[in-house]
């Protein structure tokens, strides 16, 4: 496995890679490694000749200077599960060499950044599009790997990747869950064991709402009984739940009109900002 740091040593390997005519998968990560991240590398290792993951915490894409120096960081431990997963490169720039400067630029994504999550971490999508967009100019892979748990930014992702006419495939891979049902999200790290036992309602409230979607049940009722669920967990502090179409992330009251719809959730465990998502096909 080759560990660089420089992105001028990244484009010439890739270079090579490219001269070979070997296909190339791309996961984006910021480290702090799980099961989830791992099921985005093995689907590239299966898709790909060769798989290039990035390890960096991009300091554009916070809006809270603590939420970005409590980020969990354990480097070694990282190079250590990924080179147990045969990948073949690992691209972990230091901030300086990546951005020498601080980005004027921004990707602006309309009205799509407005909603869920963009409503509460302002510049966030803005700070995505650019990393993301430097990766892809650097690594050029044939496909990238997003997880599902982040609907929202996959979504923007893809759109961007439409309209400036990047030449990769953008792949959604479903979200690993711990059996309590708690989505897998390096975040998780800062919880205590009564904190993940806690995190499991989440989950339980996007399924409470998902059974009542199948029985046809009305949207606003499901919406108030989950409201309390998530109320009488008293370690849970809800930030929102919306119900959206996935065409444009617009919310919805009713669902009769549509083919499909996703169930959004964010919110506070032990000060932990934790977000999940339930996406449904109805037709
Ligand atoms: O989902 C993440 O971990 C980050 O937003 C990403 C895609 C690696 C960009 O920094």
């Amino acid at each position: 496995m080759r560990i660089i740091s420089a992105p001028g040593e990244l484009t010439e390997l890739i270079s090579s890679f490219k001269k070979n005519n070997q296909t190339i998968g791309f996961v984006p990560t910021m480290g702090a490694l799980h099961d989830g991240h791992l099921s985005l590398i093995h689907q590239s290792l299966k898709e790909n000749d060769l798989t290039v993951v990035s390890i960096f915490v991009n300091p554009l894409q916070f809006d809270n200077a603590s939420d970005l120096e409590k980020y969990p960081r354990v480097i070694d431990e990282d190079i250590k599960m990924l080179g147990e997963n045969h990948v073949d490169v690992v691209f972990v720039p230091e901030e300086q060499t990546f951005y020498p400067q601080k980005p004027i630029i921004s990707i602006d994504f309309g009205v799509l950044s407005e909603r869920l999550e963009g409503k509460f971490r302002k510049g966030h999508f803005e700070g995505v599009g650019v990393v993301i967009s430097k990766f892809l100019h650097l690594v050029d892979p044939d496909r990238v790997y997003f997880g599902l748990k982040d609907l929202q930014q996959y979504l923007l992702i893809k759109r961007m990747c439409t309209d400036l006419q990047f030449q990769c495939k953008v792949i959604g891979v479903n979200t690993v869950r711990e059996e309590s049902g708690l989505a897998l999200s390096s975040r998780n790290r800062r919880l205590s064991s009564e904190g993940l036992k806690v995190a499991a309602v989440i989950n339980r409230g996007l399924n409470f709402i998902k059974k009542g979607i199948i029985e046809q049940s009305d949207l606003q009722r499901l919406l108030k009984e989950v409201n309390k669920i998530y109320e009488s967990e008293k370690g849970f502090e809800l930030e929102y739940l919306e119900v959206v179409n996935p065409a444009d992330l617009s919310s919805i009251d009713n669902y009769s009109h549509l083919s499909e719809l996703a169930i959004c959730v964010a919110g506070y465990v032990e000060g932990v900002r934790l977000i999940d998502n339930l996406y449904l096909r109805l037709k």
